[in-house]
């Protein structure tokens, strides 16, 4: 191969590589813009003692649940790539979730998590949300699962109260 050859094949392989980086910071910055918009951090970030989202913990987990009368109580998990996150589910799994409630132990979200609003999201929207959360800065937090009643909350919840008239 003449030298010349080989500066155009390297240039053009460097060029693809870039192409490809390109694009996965496109998906990433359209991911964080629709989380800006469907305000996922409303819900999914925790909240201080003053009720103010804690803005370095990110997406790691709200700490404040929803009673959903007859089904339960259910608080916003943590979405960042880590071992209590989403860190061991697939991106099929986690688009599966948002866009069908669907999570990969069978169990349908709770209407407290407005998958049924983000069921029409296009595949490639839902896949540019994807690769956002698995860019966020892996973060530990405890999970808060879902309780049937609650008398065992371990954690604050938004609970709908009937006037008494
Ligand atoms: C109005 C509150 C609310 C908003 C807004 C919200 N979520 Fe949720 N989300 C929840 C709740 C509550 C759950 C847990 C429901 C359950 O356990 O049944 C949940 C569960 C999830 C799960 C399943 C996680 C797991 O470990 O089971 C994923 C994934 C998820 N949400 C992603 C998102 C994304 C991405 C956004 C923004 C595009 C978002 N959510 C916006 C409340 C919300």
């Amino acid at each position: 191969m003449r030298p010349m050859q080989l500066v155009a094949l390297t240039t053009a392989a460097l060029l693809s590589v870039g192409h490809r980086a390109d694009a996965e910071g496109d998906a990433i910055a359209r991911g964080g813009y629709l989380a800006r918009i469907m305000d996922c951090a409303g819900c999914h970030m925790p909240r201080g003692a003053d009720g103010a989202p804690v803005m370095d913990a990110g997406l790691s987990g709200g700490n404040i649940g929803f009673e959903i009368p007859g089904l339960g109580i259910f608080w916003p998990p943590n979405l960042t790539p880590s071992t209590s996150g989403l860190g061991d589910w697939t991106d099929t799994q986690i688009a599966d979730a948002i866009r069908t409630g669907q999570r990969p132990d069978g169990r349908l979200l709770a209407p407290a998590m407005p998958w049924p609003a983000y069921a029409e999201l296009s595949d490639e929207d839902v896949a540019a949300l994807v690769a956002y959360l698995r860019s966020l800065p892996p973060t530990e937090a405890q999970r808060l699962e879902p309780v049937a009643a609650s008398a065992a909350a371990s954690a604050p919840f938004y609970r709908v109260t009937m006037p008494a008239n």
